[in-house]
């Protein structure tokens, strides 16, 4: 195969499911679906071989599409592959959507990537009859030439295939010659084996294989797998047999169910106290195995989205207790800029998933520059916690809604941790405020509960705003991170206009937006910058603006000036986010649920963006 380092490349965001084994198949790929359906919802499809040969059932939309036509047409075999997809190449048409096969229909193929040289490729089939507009069907069509020339060995057919193809892939095979036999493959995408007794899955991730199993074999770069009813092998490059010892998870599978919550969102949300508290556990002593590099100068932050807005308060708090300059960096302009990286400087890579692209491009450009890098990541066997020098794992255990709630409190906890185990390390934080610290820590999952039991209150804050309103979140040091995620929260579920700001800067600019139809989401608790807050509060409250504060129980200053104010319990203002957060995030879900809109899969998005 080719090598496999390729910065700069562009991946799907697609799911693929397989399996082979006793089992009738078609209930297990369309589980599987359901729990990678976050990754991509344009189209689904699936494929099964039986004593008809490869059968294939496919259908534009989302996944309960394909259910209602395989409710009327199922599917039978006991080996298959099934694929959701978010479109790149092609439009969103049952003709684009996978599996996709060859022209003997003997070899079918689902895959997630970008194949860069499709076009060069498919003048190179022209007897070949394509019947999409996809990159993925070339693949198809090179297998089987490949497979036809070599007089058989499906698996050194995808491999011989591979040899040609520029870009990045997870793919699995059927082939209708091999009726006990998958064929996986992986550059650059995520692909992940489970081992079952006497079957084995393969699936974008962990989430598909947990009602299943819990034992999984990350694939790694370059590496393609024979997965038959009886076991798995794994070759690397060059076919050299590659050894690899199964990774136990400790998700559990109903994290995959909604629990009698209306959406997963929702579930997830109510999560957090437990989350919370599974984040503080046993952390007194020490950051789990990570060993903290001495002699540091500087900390550079690489993570997007929410993942960056937790990067955010990483920056403050380690400038505040290690006493250490933070940048905390989009990674996707990390990864194109000319930020200085060195043996001296600590790279943290931030991302749920561990999966994000432009994460990783900027965790490699560290490592390149010979800067020791540390994951905080919430998937074990993810490429960031492979490639990175060191890993914290997050507990937020499976998070299903593509709107990341639960697991942004969980990266603000490991990024607090860090902040406070590095000013131990340096002695920028005495031991008496280390305890203190720590002590705060121990109140907040309680706290946290306490947020969470004023869920009726917020939905009425959030039903009278749903409509009418434009919203602008506003928040200081280590809430301004707060301000941004509120604001990502509401605008990606609910489709509304929402902006996050620097109450600081609302003066040099945002302040003009002030009417009548602005609601201002004042983020307000007591701290360093509470008096600010106030001040800021005061200017939009005179121009006519509505403001609801986020403020401490009980602080009377802020609620003499706010509109309203829904509570916190009171805390250091470091933790502060922690809390100050859970409030946005349930105004963002009721007021998207009264609205209508699809919340656990908000239009447009995919929640492992493998796309740069
Ligand atoms: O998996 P990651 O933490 O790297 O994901 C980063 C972002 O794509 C993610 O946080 C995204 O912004 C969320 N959907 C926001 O809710």
């Amino acid at each position: 195969m080719r090598p496999f380092k390729t910065p700069g490349l562009d991946k799907t965001m697609c799911g693929i499911v397989g399996y082979v084994g006793h089992r009738p198949a078609l209930g297990i790929l369309l589980g599987g679906l359901r729990r990678l359906e976050y990754r991509g919802y344009d189209s689904s499809g699936v494929v099964l071989l039986n004593g008809k040969g490869l059968e294939v059932e496919k259908a534009p939309g989302k996944l309960s599409a394909l259910e209602e036509r395989l409710k009327s047409h199922p599917l039978s075999g006991r080996i298959g592959l099934g694929h959701t997809r978010w479109a790149t190449h092609g439009g969103v048409t049952e003709r684009n959507a996978h599996p996709h096969l060859s022209c003997d229909r003997k070899i079918a193929v689902v895959h997630n990537g970008i194949i860069e040289n499709y076009a060069e490729l498919r003048q190179g089939l022209r007897r070949h009859t394509f019947s999409s507009g996809t990159d993925t069907e070339v693949l198809a069509h090179l297998i089987e030439a490949c497979y036809r020339k070599l007089g058989g060995h499906p698996l050194r057919a995808v491999t011989m295939a591979l040899e040609r193809v520029r870009g990045s892939f997870a793919l699995g095979v059927v082939n209708a010659d091999y009726p006990d036999l998958l064929v996986a493959a992986r550059v650059n995408c995520p692909l992940v084996i489970g081992l079952g007794e006497g079957e084995n899955f393969l699936a974008s991730d962990i989430a598909a294989l947990l009602p299943h199993t819990r034992r999984v074999v990350p694939l790694e770069e370059g590496e393609t797998a024979k997965i038959d009813p009886s076991g798995v092998s794994i070759f690397g490059p060059g076919f050299a047999r590659v050894k690899r010892r199964p990774l136990e998870i400790a998700w559990k599978a109903d994290k995959a169910l909604k629990g009698g919550y209306r959406h997963f969102m929702l579930k997830e949300i109510h999560e957090q106290a437990q989350t919370v508290a599974a984040e503080v556990q046993g952390r007194d002593g020490g950051l789990d195995d990570v060993r903290l590099p001495g002699n540091l100068q500087r900390v550079v932050v690489a993570a997007c989205g929410t993942a960056w807005h937790a990067g955010l308060v990483a920056k403050t708090a380690i400038e505040e207790l290690a006493k250490l300059p933070v940048e905390a960096g989009l990674a996707s302009e990390l990864r194109y800029g000319d930020t200085p990286f060195d043996r001296r400087t600590l790279t943290v890579a931030l991302s749920q998933s561990g999966e994000t692209a432009d994460t990783l491009a900027a965790l490699r450009l560290a490592r390149e520059a010979g800067s020791p890098t540390l994951a905080i990541t919430n998937v074990r066997g993810s490429t960031l916690a492979r490639e990175a020098d060191q890993v914290l794992f997050m507990r937020a255990g499976l998070e299903v809604g593509v709107a990341a709630t639960k697991t942004y409190t969980s990266q603000v906890m490991n990024a607090l941790f860090l902040a406070l185990h590095l000013g131990r390390a340096r002695g920028t934080l005495p031991r008496a405020r280390f305890l203190e610290l720590l002590k705060g820590f121990r109140r907040l999952p309680g706290q946290v509960e306490r947020v969470l039991e004023r869920t009726t209150e917020i939905e009425k804050v959030a039903r009278k705003h749903a409509r009418g309103y434009d919203f602008m979140y506003i928040g200081r040091r280590y809430n301004l991170a707060t301000a941004y995620e509120g604001a990502l929260k509401m605008k990606e579920i609910s489709y509304l206009h929402a902006e996050g700001y620097g109450a600081g800067e609302m003066k040099h600019g945002p302040l003009a937006l002030v009417d009548g139809r602005l609601a201002c989401i004042a983020v307000a608790p007591r701290g360093r910058v509470t008096e600010k807050m106030v001040s800021n509060i005061q200017e939009i409250r005179a121009r006519g603006g509505r403001v609801i504060a986020v403020a401490t129980a009980g602080d009377r200053l802020v609620a003499s000036v706010a509109d309203r104010v829904l509570e916190i319990p009171a805390c250091e203002e470091m933790f502060s986010p922690v809390l100050a957060v859970v409030p946005l995030q349930l105004l963002a879900y009721h007021a998207a649920v009264s609205l209508g809109r699809d919340v656990d899969r908000p239009r447009n998005l995919a929640k492992s963006v493998t796309v740069e």
